[in-house]
C-alpha cells in the first residue's frame, strides 16, 4: 500500500504524462488514451507495465455471466449504489468490509477483475467502449447512476483537492469550473461521458441497462432499492428493501466508513486533509459554491452542449 513520501510508488514513467494544465499552471497527473485522462497510478498497481497498457487490458478481462456493473461518472454516488446492490444480492444487512476501489475496473484491470469472488459487483468510469468487450457478448447488467453536473463538479473538486499528492487539483474552484466543462480532466468531462454513454448502449440494444439519478433514490431510497432489485430480478420484499435503504443512509454509511473501512489498493486521501467519500450527501449543495454568474455561465455551456440530448436533472430537493 503506498504510504506518504515513496515516491516510487507514486511516480511510475512520467514520460506518459499529459499536459492538462492551464494558464495558472494547474491540471491533473493524468495521462490521455483513446481522447479520456486517466490518473496516473502507482506503480504497484500498474505492475512495470505502461498505463495505457493496462488500461488497455481491461478489454479483455473474462467476466461471468452473473456479473453487474455499476457505470457512472465520478461523484454520481458509485459508493452508496454500490453497498445497496450489495445488500440486495447478498439478501443481508451487512456492509462490505473491502473498499469500492477493489471492485473498480480501471484500478485493478484484467489481472484483478478476474481474481475477483462471485457474486461480482464492479463499478467503473468508463464509457462503454473500454469495457471488457464481453459486456455486451454475455449481455452483463449495468446499473448507470447520474446526478445533476453542478453537484458533480462541487463533489469532484472537493474530492480531487484532498486526494494524495501528486493526484491533487491545487487550482480554486472557479478554474476547476472551466476544466470540468472541458474535457482536460480525469475521465474527460461529464457531459462526453453521457453522451458517449447513450450512443454507445443504443449501439447495443440487447445490453441490459437500468438508468438512475442520484437525486431519486436520494428522495425516495426506498424505491429506487426495489427497482434495482426488480431489474437484477431478485425477489427481495419491501420491507428488507425499507431496511436496504436505512441501512444505506447517508449517516449510516458515513459511519461505518470511519469506523471500518480501511484504505483499499492505496491511499487516497492526503495526510492531515478531510478527505471523505462521505462529504455532505446532499442536493444543491452547489448553491453554496457558484455565484449567480457562474452558475449561468456553467448552464450556458452546459446546455449549448446538452440541450438537445435527453437529460434532465434535478437541481433542488423536492
Ligand atoms: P458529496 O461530495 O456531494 O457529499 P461517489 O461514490 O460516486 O464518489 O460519490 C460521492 C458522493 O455521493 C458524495 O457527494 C457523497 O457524500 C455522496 N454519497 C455517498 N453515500 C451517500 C448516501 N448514502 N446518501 C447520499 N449521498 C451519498
Amino acid at each position: 500500500m503506498a504510504s506518504d513520501g515513496e515516491t516510487s510508488v507514486r511516480d511510475p514513467d512520467l514520460s506518459e504524462l499529459a499536459d492538462t494544465k492551464n494558464s495558472k499552471g494547474h491540471g491533473f497527473h493524468c495521462f490521455k488514451h483513446d481522447g479520456l485522462y486517466f490518473f496516473m497510478l502507482p506503480e504497484h498497481l500498474v505492475k512495470g507495465q505502461k498505463q495505457v497498457d493496462r488500461i488497455k487490458s481491461v478489454t479483455e478481462a473474462e467476466l461471468k455471466d452473473d456479473d453487474i456493473i455499476i457505470c457512472a461518472y465520478p461523484k454520481c454516488g458509485t459508493h452508496w449504489l454500490w453497498e445497496v446492490i450489495e445488500m440486495l444480492i447478498s439478501g443481508t444487512i451487512h456492509y462490505q468490509k473491502d473498499v469500492k476501489e477493489t471492485r473498480m475496473l480501471e484500478f485493478i484491470f484484467k489481472d484483478g477483475i478476474e481474481a475477483v469472488p462471485q457474486p461480482r459487483v464492479f463499478n467503473t468510469h468508463l464509457p462503454l467502449r473500454m469495457l471488457p468487450k464481453q459486456v455486451v457478448e454475455k449481455k452483463i447488467k449495468c446499473i448507470q447512476i447520474m446526478r445533476n453536473p453542478k453537484d458533480v463538479c462541487v463533489s469532484f473538486f472537493n474530492h480531487l483537492r484532498d486526494v494524495t499528492p501528486p493526484a491533487n487539483y491545487e487550482g480554486d474552484f472557479v478554474e476547476f469550473t472551466e476544466a470540468f466543462l472541458s474535457e482536460k480532466i480525469p475521465f474527460g468531462s461529464y457531459s462526453t461521458n453521457l453522451l458517449s454513454w447513450k450512443t454507445e448502449v443504443a449501439a447495443a440494444p440487447e445490453l441490459p441497462v437500468l438508468d438512475m439519478y442520484y437525486e431519486d433514490m436520494k428522495t425516495d431510497p426506498v424505491k429506487a432499492a426495489k427497482d434495482i432489485a426488480k431489474f437484477l430480478g431478485l425477489s427481495c420484499t419491501d420491507k428488507y428493501c425499507e431496511e436496504v435503504a436505512l441501512a444505506c443512509s447517508f449517516k449510516k454509511m458515513k459511519k461505518v466508513d470511519e469506523e471500518m473501512k480501511s484504505d483499499g489498493p492505496m491511499k487516497i486521501w492526503a495526510e492531515g486533509s478531510e478527505g471523505t467519500f462521505y462529504r455532505k450527501g446532499e442536493i444543491g449543495d452547489w448553491k453554496n459554491w457558484f455565484t449567480v454568474a457562474e452558475s449561468e455561465r456553467f448552464d450556458q455551456k452546459w446546455n449549448a452542449k446538452m440541450k438537445d440530448s435527453g437529460f434532465t436533472f434535478t437541481y433542488t430537493p423536492v
